[in-house]
């Protein structure tokens, strides 16, 4: 991690805003208290979706950040622990008492009981999945609207037999007398079961009515909203000076790169290094919309010769990648020299590369430094610009979209920065196997975006293990490469599963491939899902 982004790690971790980041300022935002749930940034995405900033912070933030931000209500995130167990995360009583709207949601709920004197307490059996839910009393202020019989989504093994004194219960569940509560006089609500993921079907409804009808929230947030906010943000920051931005093609640094030019216009400018190993005509589109159409100022290198000189010999995976990240640090830092005075370096990082999902707030802002080749220059002498600091993904999307990105880069697959040379597997990268790689990965592209397919995958692409066997073509034997065909689906890339793309659209794509490209006799499914394996080849 560069010193820069754990400073402002840091300052995320203790509830500032980090300082010349850009975090978008809402009128109203709401504070979600991380206990180390696996949905607690699901919980902080599906606000921002009801048209309210949330922002998720460590559970044990100090009070006095906690306050600085003036928060309009808190939410308590669900968490693994046992809130009666040793080193349980503790929920301090100062939170429940700043006069705002609290809801806890599954272990924030727990906490919240057992703090003001329920009673929380392992069940026979736990509940983890769909549940029946029954609705007592018209469901109070909470749950009012909602259905008497409904499902929702449970995740639990300790349960709440009662509820604190004054609390009144608003329903159960086969396994949890109650599975939710409320104190409305106190601004205190509970729920077990989790409104954050789509299988509870009223679950948008209930924290939309949490936020407007019991926290008084407007609907005063939208990804494109922080355009505005953005661009005054990083006026303020770059001043009258110059920044450089690394573009890849991907999604994150085109946005951020567009929200930058749109502040400070042509003391931006982009640099694109083409290490040889983009899939075809990357580079020639990335010039093409930025500097044709879009007209932000980029100098495009072409470094292909620098990378394979360098690749000659190297067959192990991980000498490919420090090779290529070396090199692609020398390229952009002899090309940001020579761009007088450039003093900021915009870069395109995301709130979850910074926040780890599940993580229990310590361990939060973890940058995935492993996947970062072609990344940061870290002696690179300059100060980050980081507009998207505050966006999920899909709210980047959005941006790109509102600020004007081309279809194609608004939905680009991820692509790693080293690129095709880890996908050319067992062997060395040369130029014969770039080239066959890069036209059979064109087929492939070309034949699941006809077949309207491409933004389902979450990665779909072409792998080259570079082995040779025996074909017949013709009546001649060939003795040529095969090519692998990997296609997953995936939330986060953390898992995927394999994905099943139709057999007529892979026939199509394994004809093709055989009679297009020479030196291929063999197409060959991937059909494993990570883990076990992994999505790219290596
Ligand atoms: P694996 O293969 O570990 O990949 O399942 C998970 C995700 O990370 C991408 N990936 C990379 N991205 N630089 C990147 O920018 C890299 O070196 C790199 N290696 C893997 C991969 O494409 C998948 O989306």
């Amino acid at each position: 991690m560069t010193e820069s982004s754990a400073t402002a790690t840091k300052a995320a971790a203790e509830g500032e805003r980090p300082q010349g980041s850009g975090a978008p300022v809402a009128a109203e935002e709401v504070l979600v208290l991380d206990f180390g749930g696996q949905y607690s940034q699901l919980i902080a995405r599906r606000i921002r979706e009801c048209g309210v900033f949330a922002e998720l912070l460590p559970h044990d933030v100090p009070i006095d950040a906690i306050k600085a931000r003036n928060p309009t209500a808190l939410v308590l995130s669900g968490g693994p622990a046992s809130v009666y167990a040793d080193g349980a995360p503790e929920l301090r009583q100062e939170l429940l008492e700043l006069g705002i709207p609290v809801l806890g949601i599954c272990y924030g709920m727990q906490a919240m009981v057992q703090s003001l004197g329920g009673r929380v307490e392992g069940a026979e059996a736990g509940e983890f999945g769909r549940t029946p839910l029954s609705v007592v009393d018209g469901g109070g202020r909470l749950l009012a609207g909602t259905p008497d019989e409904q499902l929702c989504w449970m995740s639990h093994r300790d349960t709440v037999f009662e509820p604190p004194p004054g609390f009144a219960a608003l329903a159960s569940t086969p396994e949890s007398p109650v599975a939710a509560c409320e104190h409305p006089d106190r601004g205190l609500y509970g729920i077990q079961f989790h409104p954050e993921v789509v299988h509870t079907p009223y679950g948008t409804e209930i924290l939309t009515r949490f936020l407007r009808e019991i926290a008084g929230c407007a609907e005063t947030w939208s990804p494109a909203s922080v355009i505005d906010e953005q661009v005054e943000r990083i006026r303020a920051q770059v001043g009258e000076g110059r920044a450089i931005c690394g573009l890849s093609g991907g999604v994150d640094s085109a946005t951020a790169a567009l929200l930058v030019h749109r502040a400070i216009g042509d003391r931006l400018t982009c640099v694109l290094v083409d290490h040889g190993l983009l899939r075809k005509n990357e580079a020639d589109q990335v010039v093409e919309a930025f500097r044709d159409r879009l007209g932000v100022p980029l100098i495009d290198v072409d470094a292909e010769d620098r990378f394979l000189d360098r690749l000659a010999g190297v067959t192990d995976p991980e000498r490919k990648r420090k090779i290529i990240g070396e090199e692609f640090i020398r390229v952009f830092e002899e090309e940001a020299e020579k761009i007088e005075d450039a003093r900021f370096l915009v870069q395109g990082t995301l709130y979850s590369d910074l926040i780890e999902s599940g993580g229990d707030g310590r361990e939060a802002a973890t940058i995935k430094s492993h996947h970062n080749v072609g990344g940061l220059p870290e002696d690179l002498d300059l100060e980050l610009v980081e507009p998207l600091r505050m966006l999920f993904k899909d709210e980047v999307r959005a941006v790109a979209e509102e600020l004007g990105l081309p279809e194609r880069f608004v939905w680009r697959q991820p692509f790693p920065g080293p690129g095709l040379a880890i996908r050319i597997v067992g062997d060395e990268v040369t130029r014969e196997r770039l080239d066959i790689l890069r036209e059979a990965d064109a087929v492939l592209q070309e034949e699941i975006r006809a077949a309207g397919l491409y933004r389902e995958l979450w990665q779909s692409f072409c792998v080259l293990p570079a082995v040779r066997s025996v074909g017949v073509q013709g009546d001649e034997r060939t003795y040529a490469y095969p090519i692998v065909i990997r296609a997953v689906t995936s939330e986060d890339a953390m898992t995927a599963d394999w994905a099943r793309l139709p057999y007529d659209l892979l026939e199509r794509v394994s004809s093709r491939i055989m009679n297009e490209i020479r030196h291929v006799n063999r197409v060959a499914l991937d059909i494993s899902s990570k883990p076990p394996s992994t999505i790219e080849w290596e």
